[in-house]
């Protein structure tokens, strides 16, 4: 049988991590957090001390790169990179900037590819990214393109950093928002867009719960 999928795609700060894993909870659907996968093997070729502006060899890394994910679904769920528990590595800011270097580059999106598809197992996936919609599962059933206004994007991540006691101002994260949003729909592979059959979600102003009750509606309509 067709295994149903569900892509959610979205800028960061939009509520993407939170909104699809709680999905895919309630489905009882596995979860495909990709970006996570660019952050593993960003983390891999820093381990490796590849230079980034030798894409064979971070085409090599992409695929030796092992990433596995441990407890899904659980409230703690880890991620092993190489065996290696990198969790919170992996959500570092430093981490994210070689996630976004290396996923600029076409030939590790492509390496990527396979292994994002074979995600897609029964009961279903909610795949949680930026071009799930658009190029990893385009026949996908179901497909959200999660939106927030920049200031609460901005603000959210304000909130993060300053309960990790990071020093930030909201107005420079306004600024780094803005400036990412026009990189990411910019660039030339797999720039960040609705797909045309999305439908689109604006979580300003927006709890948690009535944003995954309104996803949940789309997958289950007479829920
Ligand atoms: O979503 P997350 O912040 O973990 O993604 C890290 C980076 O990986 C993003 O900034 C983006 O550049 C890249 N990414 C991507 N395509 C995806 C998921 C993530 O290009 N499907």
């Amino acid at each position: 049988p067709a295994v149903p999928v569900l892509t959610i795609d979205g800028p960061s700060g939009s509520g993407k991590g939170t909104i699809s894993r709680a999905v895919a909870a309630r489905l009882g659907w596995h979860y495909l957090d990709s970006g996570a996968l660019y952050r593993a093997v960003g983390l891999a070729a820093g381990w490796a001390d590849i230079d980034f502006s030798d894409h064979a060899a971070l085409v090599r890394c992409t695929f030796d790169t092992r990433v596995e994910f441990v407890g899904e679904g659980s409230e703690e769920p880890r991620v092993l990179v190489n065996g290696t528990d990198a969790t919170p590595e992996l959500r570092t800011e430093i981490t994210g900037a070689a996630a976004s270097a290396i996923a600029a580059i076409p030939e590790v999106r492509a390496a990527l590819r396979d292994r994002q598809r074979a995600f897609r197992q029964l009961p279903g996936l909610v795949a949680d990214g930026r071009d799930m919609g658009t190029v990893i599962f385009p026949e996908a059933r179901y497909k959200v393109f999660l939106t927030a206004s920049a200031e609460e994007r901005a603000e959210r991540r304000y909130k993060q950093l300053k309960e990790k006691g990071v020093s930030v101002t909201l107005a420079g994260l306004l600024r780094e928002i803005l400036a990412r949003d026009a990189r990411d729909a910019q660039r030339a592979v797999a720039p960040l867009r609705p797909a045309e059959d999305a439908v689109l979600v604006d979580t300003t102003g927006t709890p948690v719960d009535v944003v995954v009750q309104r996803v949940l509606d789309l997958v289950v309509p007479t829920a």
